[in-house]
Formats: C-alpha cells, sequence, structure tokens
C-alpha cells in the first residue's frame, strides 16, 4: 500500500509541524472492504485542539498570511487544486482503501472534484469586496469584507477529501485559519491534504489538521474560545448539540446535517433515465450520501413496470472490491455504519415494508451490504422517515402532484429532491413546493463548486460552495467618515 505508507503515519499536524498527540494515543483506521488495519492515526484530543487554535490564531494574527493579497491567496488555492490533480491517482487510492467507495468514483469524481473546489475559490479571493453606502451627509460610509479568524471545520467519513475541500478551500480563499477535524473513520485524506498544501506554500499554522474522536477532539474544538466559526457536516443530532454547547462562547455555526431526500417519478417520465437515474440516486457511494434518493414515489401508473426496470438495474450492479474499476458498490464504511444499515432493513420488514431485493449482508470479508429494495412503504414508517445512510430505498406510490408534494415534505428534512417529468410545467411547479435546498429536475446528485449547496428544516442551515458559501466565511464591517 505505497500511497498510505506517504501519509505520516499516527502523527497531528499543527504549525505547520508533524507532531505526535501530547497524550501519545493513537488509533488504528480500518480498510472496510478487508477488516484490515491500514495504519494509525494520532488521537488528538482537547490539549491537541488547544495547541492547533493557538497556532491558527498567531497564523491569522501575526504570520504571513494576513498580509498576502487575495492574489497571492488564489496562486496558492490554485497549486492546492493542481497538486490535487496532479496527484489523482495516490490521493484516489488513499480514499478509497479508507472508505470503500469505489475507485472509479475517488478517481473521477471526488478528487477531481475537490481540485476544481480548490480552483473555483482560488478565483473568488482576489474578488472579495465591499460597499459604498449611501449614508446621510456629511458621512461616507463603507463596508469591509474580513475573514471571520480562526475556523474549526468538521468533517464526516462519506466523502473526506471531497468535503474537506468545500470547507477548506472558501475558508481560506476569505482569509481565515483553519483547524480541520476529519471523521475518525477517514482520517488519511485531510493528512495527505495538508502535505499538499504545505507543498504549495500555505504557511505554517493557516490549515492544522487535528485527528481524533468526536466528543473529545470535536467537541473541544466547539468548545474552544479561540475558535470563531463551526463548519460541520454530519449527523442532525450531533449538528445538535453543537448549536446547544456553541451558544457558550456564539460561535457562528454553518450546519449541514441529515437527509431523507424525496425522488419522485411521474408516469410521463423519460423512464430508462428516471431508472437509472433513481438507482444511482440511492446507490451511489453506496447509499452513504447525505443527500441520496431514499425516498422513491412513483406514480401508480408506472409503479409496477419501474419497480421491475428498477430491479433489474439494481441486480447489475457489481458489489465486491472498491479497487477493481468494474466495481460499482462499495462496503459500508465501518462495521458500526453496516449493523445501523441492517437495524433498519429489520425494522422495515417489522413494520410490513415488502422486501424486494437485498436486505442481508454479503457472505465473506467486508461490511458490504446487498443494494437493498423496500416496496410497499408507507411515509410514516421508520425506513421513511430517518436517515440510514446505506444501499436502502423505499419506494411509495402516488397519484397526483399535490398529493406526492405534500408526502415529500412529510419530513423533517429538507436537503434535496429530485422530479422525473417531461411536463415542463409540472416539473418547475413541483421545484417550487418541495421544501429542500436543492432540487433536481430529470436528474439527480449534480453538484459543482459554483452552485449553494445546505439544507431546509433540519437539513442545517447556511451555504457551501459559490458566492454564498464564500460569505458564510466572512464578515462585514460598516466604516463611518466625516467628511464636513
Ligand atoms: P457523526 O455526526 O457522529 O460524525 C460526523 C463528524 O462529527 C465526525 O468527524 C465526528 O468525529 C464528529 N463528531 C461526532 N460527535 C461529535 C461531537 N459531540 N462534537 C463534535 N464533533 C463530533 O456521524 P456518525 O456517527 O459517523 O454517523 C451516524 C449517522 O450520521 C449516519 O448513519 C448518517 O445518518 C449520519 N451522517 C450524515 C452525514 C451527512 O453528510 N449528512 C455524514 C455522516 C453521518
Ligand atoms: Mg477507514
Amino acid at each position: 500500500m505505497p500511497a498510505v505508507q506517504k501519509i505520516a503515519p499516527g502523527r497531528l499536524y499543527i504549525g505547520g509541524q508533524w507532531v505526535d498527540a501530547l497524550a501519545g494515543g493513537t488509533f488504528p483506521t480500518i480498510n472496510p472492504a478487508t477488516e484490515e488495519t491500514l495504519t494509525r492515526a494520532a488521537e488528538g484530543r482537547a490539549e491537541d485542539i488547544d495547541r492547533a487554535a493557538v497556532a491558527a490564531r498567531k497564523a491569522f494574527e501575526e504570520g504571513p498570511w494576513a498580509k498576502l493579497s487575495g492574489s497571492d491567496r488564489g496562486r496558492i488555492l490554485w497549486k492546492i487544486g493542481d497538486l490535487l490533480e496532479a496527484r489523482v491517482a495516490e490521493v484516489a487510492e488513499i480514499e478509497t482503501l479508507d472508505s470503500g467507495k469505489t475507485i472509479t468514483e475517488s478517481l473521477r469524481v471526488d478528487v477531481p472534484m475537490a481540485a476544481d473546489c480548490f480552483r473555483y475559490f482560488a478565483g473568488w479571493a482576489s474578488k472579495i469586496e465591499g460597499e459604498t453606502v449611501p449614508v446621510r451627509a456629511p458621512f461616507f460610509n463603507y463596508t469591509l469584507r474580513e475573514p471571520l479568524g480562526v475556523v474549526g471545520q468538521i468533517i464526516p467519513w462519506n466523502f473526506p477529501i471531497l468535503l474537506a475541500a468545500w470547507k477548506v478551500a472558501p475558508a481560506l480563499a476569505a482569509g481565515n485559519t483553519i483547524v480541520l477535524k476529519p471523521a475518525e473513520q477517514t482520517p488519511l485524506s485531510a493528512l495527505r491534504l495538508a502535505q499538499i498544501a504545505e507543498e504549495a506554500g500555505l504557511p505554517p499554522g493557516v490549515l492544522n489538521v487535528v485527528t481524533g474522536f468526536g466528543p473529545t477532539a470535536g467537541g473541544a474544538l466547539v468548545d474552544h474560545p479561540g475558535v470563531d466559526k463551526i463548519a460541520f457536516t454530519g449527523s442532525t443530532s450531533v449538528g445538535q448539540e453543537i448549536m446547544r454547547r456553541a451558544s457558550g462562547t456564539l460561535k457562528r455555526l454553518t450546519l449541514e446535517l441529515g437527509g431523507k431526500s424525496p425522488n419522485i417519478v411521474f408516469a410521463d417520465a423519460d423512464l430508462d433515465a428516471a431508472v437509472r437515474g433513481a438507482g444511482n440516486a440511492i446507490f451511489y457511494n453506496k447509499g452513504e450520501v447525505c443527500t441520496a434518493g431514499s425516498r422513491l414515489f412513483v406514480e401508480d401508473a408506472l409503479h409496477d413496470t419501474f419497480l421491475d426496470k428498477l430491479s433489474a438495474f439494481t441486480a447489475k450492479l457489481q458489489q465486491g472490491d472498491p479497487l477493481d474499476p468494474k466495481t460499482r458498490l462499495g462496503p459500508q464504511v465501518s462495521e458500526a455504519q453496516m449493523a445501523r444499515v441492517l437495524s433498519f432493513v429489520d425494522k422495515g420488514k417489522g413494520e410490513g415494508a415488502r422486501l424486494v431485493l437485498g436486505g442481508e449482508r454479503a457472505p465473506g470479508k467486508g461490511y458490504f451490504v446487498r443494494p437493498t429494495i423496500f416496496d410497499g412503504v408507507r411515509n410514516d414508517m421508520t425506513i421513511a422517515r430517518e436517515e440510514i445512510f446505506g444501499p436502502v430505498l423505499s419506494v411509495l406510490r402516488f397519484r397526483e402532484i399535490d398529493e406526492v408534494v405534500r408526502l415529500a415534505n412529510d419530513t423533517p428534512y429538507g436537503l434535496a429532491a429530485a422530479v422525473w417529468t417531461k411536463d415542463i410545467k409540472k416539473a418547475h411547479r413541483a421545484a417550487r413546493l418541495l421544501r429542500a435546498g436543492t432540487v433536481w429536475i430529470n436528474t439527480y446528485g449534480l453538484y459543482d463548486s459554483a452552485m449553494p449547496f445546505g439544507g431546509y428544516k433540519m437539513s442545517g442551515f447556511g451555504r457551501e460552495l459559490g458566492h454564498h458559501g464564500l460569505m458564510e466565511y466572512t464578515q462585514t464591517k460598516s466604516v463611518w467618515v466625516d467628511l464636513s
């Protein structure tokens, strides 16, 4: 495993140095396809978070970073993008070994999109502007868009390098410094990103990476008085806890939380495109996607045909070694996650949904769950209400648009939704009525560095990516001048 050995084993990246955790602890990171330990990561705790926050503060206030022009910051960000692209094979291998996502996805999507994200925000770094404000005479008022300071970023394990890019790139473009806490299941690619950032010329202390567990390392970041903002992606319950705890220091927050996204297929949809779209919406990245199309609503007249075709599509998805370019479905990220997914399968059976396909662990090594389809699901069943975060699809029926919009919106979540129809009015009407931060029409799961992404309702608040995402890392200052 040459790529993995390039990661400084068992070290944190603080103030531009690779250091041991102060308490000296380490933890294993597992390859979920083989159940073997890949390597060990340092177990950062409160005292390490403190060191990182102090280093980030110093870099923000005193370091060369604070004096760089936007254009110079942009140059470094662009270089990070270039280096990620140049190392795509190696970073993709690390990502696949650590998370179980397929090498095809890592190579074609996660790493290239992470590189693109750095380039996108590189362009913004020199374009963060204030305004002149027409106030009463004889005064002049203008605004400055300033960085927040030190930002704490906590990311999950489903898109480790990509979500690191979504958080790190805009924060740096706006001139902040960072303490990044990757998920304990997938710590490796964030460490590789720190090496790449250093190589690209990012000054010491601007990006610090502290690996460790949620309640200890993550919790300490949330509590730390020297951290100005927390940007979090993960479960809704941890998001709620972060919101409660952040009130102690009134930290700024952006929270990207769970979803239970409705994918709505009308009878007049392009059938083959909708079948492929519905399959990919739930089985992409083995269902470990916050925007997974986990509730599939099919119009009554199309239901039986659609289910047959979707079952055939799903049965053909190759499951197995994620390093094999032909594999479409890898293992769940961890044993715990696999157990969680299978417990939802049991609930689905227990509550009377009809299991059409899958519903069990695949034999042999690795945390593989067979792609699973439940038909006859009611919107009040557990499998239609709770985020499963695995390859488990709930199929529901509907008769007309108002009914399906009501059912689709009957969820605490509001991250994404999709509609499939050839009727342009129906498509745009549904797009307006659906209470979700992203709506796809005749497609699913599209992202771009330029789009604003985020949740309605209990899927969180704040936006990532695009100009909206950049602004979340800035604050506005009003400056008054007496011209009399
Ligand atoms: P999680 O929310 O516990 O973990 C996400 C990140 O938060 C990790 O870096 C973790 O170390 C950190 N964290 C955990 N507890 C924390 C705390 N008290 N303070 C600060 N940081 C903390 O998610 P978990 O347990 O790994 O997965 C459980 C479920 O959460 C999944 O089945 C899925 O439903 C949901 N989830 C949703 C994600 C999304 O993208 N919306 C991503 C990951 C999980
Ligand atoms: Mg791992």
